[in-house]
């Protein structure tokens, strides 16, 4: 079997020695511009925002899998052939880094971090209350494979949680909204909103001034699917005013996030560069072997949905 592997911007040579590990018969090439073989055509494409050449002279493949689980940049690339099958990466161990990402939101402001940063700053000795999660209503957006164990576990532990997703769900704990037609009610009264949506027609631009209004006004947001979910503008102009309290951000609409861009001087915003969850290679691998097995066996494999955009 014969893979041909390339992920931007990651530790290719510690993929590719996991993935042989792991496959040990197949033969595993990383992708290189300058030393394409037009007799060598592969049968599964491993890819992370792979170049347009990619895909170039490769006309046997079986299926195209997608190592992280945003598949916004493989479905926005012209030349991949969109009759090959599409897979993608579903929690793979994901799930815990963008739970302890989450959390860590939670605890910077419902443990008044943020007002302890800056008593520091002012040399003021000024202990507060700890208030009560049961005071910290969450709202969920994305209940996918990452989102329903974000939901679930944070509800087990006594935060009162909701999600929102395309289509009902039923997960321990939560209160399910779904659709455009619920997402006001989902939205009022909330104090933390954490989204792990992806960006797809349905999403982007999602969340405006006019929902995040919806919020408790003390809210805080907590992003860490993909940036174009929300108007930055309308997010930034509500963190300067004190509209809302503050944010965690990982993910923007444009990456790296510019240097000109007003979000870096905000002082109730922590900005990080997109590492709430990188692809754990480990796990990500054993679910690659599997995906194989599964298509080689002629079992059915869970595909993305390209006009779903997931
Ligand atoms: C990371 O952003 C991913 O989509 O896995």
């Amino acid at each position: 079997m014969k893979i041909l592997f390339f992920a931007k911007g990651e530790d290719n040579p510690h993929w590719l020695r996991a993935l042989q590990h792991q496959l040990p018969d197949a033969d595993i090439r990383l992708w290189d511009e300058k030393e394409t073989d037009a007799a060598w055509q592969a049968d599964y494409a491993l890819v992370w925002k792979p170049p347009v050449e990619f895909f170039h002279g490769q006309h046997g493949l079986k299926a195209i899998i997608n190592l992280g689980a945003g598949v916004d940049s493989i479905l926005a690339l012209q030349s991949r052939p969109a009759d090959v099958p599409l897979l993608k990466l579903r929690d793979a161990g994901m799930a815990q880094w963008i739970l302890d990402y989450v959390r860590y939101g939670l605890l910077h402001f419902g443990r008044d971090f943020d007002h302890y940063r800056q008593d520091q700053v002012a040399k003021h000795w000024h202990p507060r209350e700890i208030g009560s999660r049961r005071d910290w209503p969450l709202g969920i957006l994305g209940a996918g494979a990452i989102g329903a164990v974000v939901a679930e576990t944070l509800a087990s532990e006594g935060y009162p949680v909701r999600c929102w997703s395309r289509t009902p769900k039923q997960l321990d704990g939560v209160e399910s909204f779904a659709g455009p037609g619920q997402l006001a009610d989902f939205l009022d009264g909330c104090r933390g909103l954490i989204s792990i949506l992806p960006a797809t027609r349905e999403t982007r631009y999602l969340i405006g001034d006019d929902q995040l209004s919806r919020m408790q006004a003390d809210g805080v947001v907590i992003s860490c699917g993909r940036g174009e979910v929300f108007d930055e503008q309308a997010l930034a102009d509500r963190l300067r005013y004190g509209r809302l309290r503050g944010a965690l951000l990982d993910v923007f609409h444009q990456e790296p996030l510019p240097a000109t861009s007003e979000l870096w001087g905000l002082k109730n915003l922590i900005i990080t560069p997109h590492i709430a969850a990188p692809t754990p290679i480990v796990t990500a691998v054993e679910q690659i072997a599997g995906y194989i097995a599964q298509i080689e066996n002629g079992e059915p494999v869970s595909l993305v949905d390209p006009a779903l955009g997931y």
